[in-house]
């Protein structure tokens, strides 16, 4: 791992490593999740969320193959943190309220997913290489769409207990 990034290469291959660390920790965190969860339709959307960051895992390896790129894990400290937050509320929450709660924490990840991509996207484009920016913005994407998703589940429950 180089210690010290002097050209938006190297920037991008770290910030690569680090969205692949995401994508793995956000596949426990989805299981996680889906466990916690008490309605079907919470833990079904956790599950299709789950088959689609298995795809973008293999996006992430696609973009490295067609950049030459050596993927390595490279640390994702926000994620380690999301997870540990989740986990302390979900704990902490009645089961009742389980699905509130395992809404948020996702919604929290999605967060940062996309800017992940959007930054990632954003290098990609100067890198002018018009299959790496499909693959990306693919991911990103789907990491908006999911997020407008848990925005709408989110609202939903808050309404039914009002
Ligand atoms: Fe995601």
């Amino acid at each position: 791992m180089l210690e010290h990034f002097e050209k938006p290469q190297e920037l991008f291959a770290y910030r690569l490593g680090s969205a692949m660390t995401m994508e793995s920790d956000s596949l426990q965190m989805l299981a996680d999740l889906e466990q916690a969860a008490s309605s079907e339709e919470v833990k079904e959307m956790f599950r299709h969320h789950a088959g689609e960051t298995r795809q973008q895992i293999e996006n992430l390896e696609e973009v490295a193959r067609v950049l030459h790129l050596e993927l390595t894990d490279e640390p994702s400290p926000t994620t380690k943190g999301l997870a540990k937050e989740g986990h302390t509320l979900l704990r902490k929450a009645d089961p009742s309220l389980r699905d509130d709660v395992a809404v948020s924490v996702a919604l929290g990840t999605e967060h940062h997913e996309i800017s992940v991509y959007q930054s990632l996207v954003a290098t990609a484009r100067t890198l002018q290489v018009s299959q790496v920016v499909h693959l990306l913005s693919a991911n990103l994407d789907q990491e908006q769409h999911t997020s407008e998703e848990l925005v709408a589940k989110a609202k939903e429950l808050a309404d039914a207990r009002s």
